[in-house]
């Protein structure tokens, strides 16, 4: 569904990613995983348009999307759940959920329904529609990011750190969803520290070092991995 080659992307003459190659399939997890600075927002930063790439290839569905905007890369049906969520805190919930589809005129076409299936998923954000996004807690935060995303109707789901700041049992929660949102037929690329969490629900991962992909494998493959292990995990 998404098949990256070669690609090198950084900011200005600054290179960040370097020669990363790597592949999602239709209906999988797959996890991301690194250090701080390793480059994973700058790669799902690459997918969506937000940085133009200095080189390499960018396919989904067999369309590059290298030179694409963001508004044309959601068109195509990847969302990008940004790091730090990205609200509007001014605004209600439903209204930050109302504009994940407004540019989209397939989307609009069906908003009701979608926004049904997203208080499905989320029945704190049912619960909370009228409240402002800003005086929501980290966690319904969180969820609300996630369920904007969804607003797209997006073929690939691209989430970056959805646990950070939250406490564990929070953060559980939205791995859970994340799990519900696949097992209902969206493709996720998923970042996170959490590696534990992620790789247990990723059916493949990625380690990324210094902008280098310097491992690959299943989930399991990784969490048993000794290297991976004694870098990321501290056994
Ligand atoms: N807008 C920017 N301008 C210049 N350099 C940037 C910018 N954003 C990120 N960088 C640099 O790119 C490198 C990779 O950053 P990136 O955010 O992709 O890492 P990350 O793996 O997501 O880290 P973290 O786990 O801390 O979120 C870092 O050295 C960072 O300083
Ligand atoms: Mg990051």
């Amino acid at each position: 569904m998404l098949r990256i080659v070669d690609l090198c992307a950084g900011y200005g003459p600054l290179p960040v990613l370097r020669h990363v190659s790597l592949e999602v399939r239709e209906g999988e997890v797959v996890c991301l995983v690194g250090a701080n600075g390793a480059g994973k927002t700058t790669l799902l930063r690459a997918v969506s348009g937000v940085v133009r790439p200095q080189s390499g290839e960018v396919w989904f569905q067999g369309r590059s999307l290298v030179g694409l905007s963001p508004a044309a890369v959601v068109r195509l049906g990847v969302s990008h759940v940004p790091e730090g969520r990205h609200l509007f805190p001014e605004l209600t919930v439903r209204d930050n959920l109302l504009l994940g589809a407004a540019s989209l005129p397939e989307a609009w076409r069906r908003v009701q329904d979608t926004l049904q299936s997203v208080y499905a998923l989320f029945p704190r954000l049912r619960e909370r529609e009228r409240q402002r996004a800003g005086t929501l807690s980290g966690g319904e935060q969180q969820m609300l990011a996630v369920g904007r995303a969804l607003m797209a109707r997006p073929r690939l789901l691209l989430v970056d750190e959805p646990s950070l700041g939250l406490a564990p049992v929070v953060a559980k929660s939205v791995f859970r969803a994340l799990v519900e949102i696949n097992r209902q037929g969206t493709t996720v690329l998923l970042v996170e520290q959490d590696l534990r969490s992620s790789l247990r629900m990723a059916h493949r991962g990625y380690v990324l070092e210094n902008g280098r992909v310097v491992r690959s494998g299943t989930g399991r493959e990784l969490l048993e991995d000794p290297q991976v292990r004694a870098a990321y995990l501290g056994v």
